[in-house]
């Protein structure tokens, strides 16, 4: 298998048909049987897999890139479809991508994929494929408890996540309510997940203005946390960072294996 056809693989599973750009192949490879993948990888880990055999190496979240953040823009397509007006949607996304965009250029962008070329390791990252799988597996199971309990409290899609996925059970992070009631009900929701990162307080906050009751991230900023603590209303469920990743990691490694790839998982990953 060579890093295109991984590539393919990992786009398949969503249906995409181009990588988007918080994704890349930075040192290409091919006949690879041996993958060293991490939810975040560093020079020490590429070091480790180029001594140790491994032919390549994975990781999720991008680590070389300069324009990873307009896949923030996907943020669009899910504040349309639960009813937010388009141009207030991109109002707030134009605030938000402009902050990432300079935080991106304070970056060194070429300090790990520089030294993958110098030791000739291939090494891709795959992020948003695998975050939209997540969404959709985690939309579903919570769509799933929906169809047999027509308004869950928060307490009950906690527990339904929990015993749906290996990844919450294991993982050292809970899922938290982190604003409501454990008895309140979940009512009218979104998992935003998938678009390069949480939206923090202003989407967040535009979500509950369009009678979204509930807002499901898989992490949030401390200093947006406290902001969206500040209103009286809406609900905020944090289901961890680590575990929500792995669970739109995970079905894709397990079709590496399946093609007799040997996967090795370090970096926080849970499988
Ligand atoms: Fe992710
Ligand atoms: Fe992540």
């Amino acid at each position: 298998m060579n890093t295109d056809e991984i590539i393919k693989m990992a786009l398949d599973l969503v249906n995409m048909t181009e990588l988007p750009e918080d994704s890349a192949v930075y040192v290409p490879g091919k006949d690879i049987t041996n993958i060293l993948y991490g939810i975040d990888i560093g020079v020490a880990e590429l070091l480790y897999a180029k001594e140790h055999g491994f032919d390549c190496v994975i990781a999720h979240h991008p680590v070389g890139l300069i324009n990873h953040w307009q896949v923030f823009w996907r943020h669009l397509d899910q504040l349309i479809s639960k009813g937010i007006p388009k141009e207030k949607a991109q109002t707030i996304i134009e605030q938000k991508v402009l902050g990432f965009k300079f935080g991106s250029h304070a970056r060194n962008y070429d300090a790990v994929p520089s030294f993958a070329r110098l030791i000739k390791i291939p090494f891709l990252n795959i992020h948003c494929p695998s975050d939209e799988l997540g969404r959709k597996l985690i939309a579903v199971a919570i769509e799933e408890l929906i169809r047999k309990n027509e308004n869950p409290t928060l307490d009950e899609v906690k527990s339904h996540l929990e015993s749906s996925f290996l990844e919450f059970k294991k993982a050292l992070t809970q899922i938290e309510i982190a604003k409501g009631e454990k008895n309140a009900l979940l009512g009218n929701w979104i998992f935003s997940h998938g678009a390069f990162t949480n939206g923090g307080f202003d989407i967040a906050d535009c979500y509950f203005k369009y009678n979204i009751n509930t807002v499901i991230y898989i992490h949030i900023a401390p200093a947006e946390l406290f902001q969206v603590l500040k209103l009286d209303y809406g609900q905020l469920l944090i289901t961890g960072h680590l575990a929500s990743d792995s669970v739109g990691i995970n079905p894709f490694l397990d079709r590496l294996e399946e093609k007799d790839i040997q996967i090795t998982a370090i970096g926080g990953l849970i499988r």
